[in-house]
């Protein structure tokens, strides 16, 4: 163990990877026009739906980057709004679901897949994830139906694909919505078919740790009309295109995006396909190098998944073969100059929020339906996709930094846990 950087050796690398976000003169133009135009807010409202009844008829930078973004994958409609969780739950308001309804969510996910239904007053229901591809398990889908199940909301997590074709199968024939939370997928696809755009809808987010960022920032795309109208009007406060500015018609929020971060948006959209080809490329490599170590087990690309946005690089990590637990590999990984960390600490139904007696649930019987979330948590190793867009050699540095602790593990067998 002498040589590991945690314990004085020297580091594998002390080169630190690629920083997030990556932004150039290209955002800091687009800053500076929006800040010269005085038009820092958008008022065009209804450009998601038909350009040519926009308020005042004005292009907006969100009107523009919605119109990309949902082009880009393939779908009719795009509805910028503040936040990915408020992308979801105002898609999910404008379909009608609300209290008394039932969301179907993975628990091996952000917090919000599960409370952005509740803030609209529905409730979650937890179905376990496939343990090989951390994705809603479509074999447990249906027990975890009821009468009140009005969706089923499958994340694509790390920027994998869900199983959308067995997901979709069953809830096509038991009448249920499915809405993808793409919040992890910019730039993924299934079957050739951009995440996000498979569903009824899809929402994303651009907080600053997503594969775009504006800091802040989300997005629905589907290619409903109507569901698309009521979206954009939830997010306007209620209002409806082509009637008066003071009048009101929905419950809605005031979830606009400024034009600062529609800017930003659509510098960071033309840079996404070059970036998801590079986390791509680097991944996969880095997957070949990984899985030659024993204990190091990357996850399997299914082929339905044809294009993974590798929003975060998971690695299962199994204590007992590679010789120590996973927080001290964390610790001399770390120590090594590659950041890595263990992600969700535990399911979402584990968190203080649903043991809350006025919720009037018991959401604790979710810890033995769900052992595939269960273990996740204990054995996944995370990497930000950041380190995906360094180069190639450095690839093989966190492949050395990982082969290093496990020589070194070797070297002490009663270490072994
Ligand atoms: C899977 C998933 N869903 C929803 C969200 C919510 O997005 P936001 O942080 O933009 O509200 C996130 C963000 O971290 C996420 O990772």
């Amino acid at each position: 163990m002498n040589d590991l950087a945690l314990y004085g050796g020297t580091p594998v690398r002390t080169k630190p990877f690629p920083h997030w976000p990556v932004f150039d003169d290209a955002e800091e133009k687009a800053l500076v026009e929006v800040l010269r135009s005085g038009q820092w807010w958008r008022y065009s409202m209804g450009e998601a739906i038909d350009p040519k009844c926009a308020v005042e008829g004005a292009q907006s930078k969100v009107g523009e980057f919605q119109k990309q973004f949902a082009r880009a994958l393939g779908a009719q409609f795009g509805i910028a709004c503040t936040t990915g969780t408020g992308a979801i739950e105002v898609v999910l308001k404008s379909m009608g679901i609300g209290p008394g309804d039932e969301v179907i969510v993975p628990p091996y996910t952000f917090v919000s897949t599960a409370t952005a239904p509740m803030l609209i007053g529905a409730t979650p229901v937890f179905c376990d994830i496939d343990i090989a591809t951390l994705n809603l398990d479509p074999s447990r889908l249906e027990e975890a139906i009821t009468p009140r199940t009005k969706a089923v909301m499958p994340v694509h997590f790390a920027g994998l694909a869900a199983d959308m074709g067995a997901i979709l199968e069953i809830c096509s024939r038991r009448g249920i919505a499915v809405i993808e939370d793409a919040c992890h997928g910019h730039g993924g696809t299934w079957n050739g078919r951009g995440l996000g755009a498979i569903g009824l809808a899809g929402a994303f987010s651009f907080q600053a740790s997503k594969n775009m960022t504006a800091g802040e920032g989300g997005l629905i795309v589907t290619d409903d009309a109507q569901l698309a109208e009521l979206c954009e009007s939830h997010i306007w406060v209620g209002r409806k295109v082509g009637r008066p500015w003071y009048e009101h018609h929905y419950l809605g929020w005031n979830y606009r995006l400024t034009e600062f971060q529609g800017a930003i948006l659509l510098e960071q959209l033309r840079r996404l396909p070059q970036q998801t080809a590079k986390r791509q490329a680097n991944a996969f490599y880095l997957t070949e190098q990984l899985k030659r170590i024993s204990g190091i087990r990357p996850l399997e690309v299914p082929s339905y998944a044809t294009g993974h946005a590798f929003h975060i690089y998971v690695f299962r990590f199994d204590e007992r073969e590679f010789g120590m637990s996973r927080a001290e590999f964390l610790q001399a990984l770390t120590a090594e100059g590659i950041p890595a960390s263990a992600g969700y600490a535990h399911p979402l139904y584990r968190n203080p929020l649903f043991q809350n007696p006025s919720l009037g649930r018991d959401y604790s019987r979710f810890g033995a339906l769900c052992p595939n979330s269960e273990r996740s948590c204990q054995e996944m190793v995370w990497l930000e996709h950041r380190v995906l867009l360094a180069e190639r050699k450095d690839m093989d540095d966190i492949a050395e930094a990982i082969q290093k602790v496990s020589r070194a593990v070797a070297r002490i067998p009663s270490s072994r846990p």
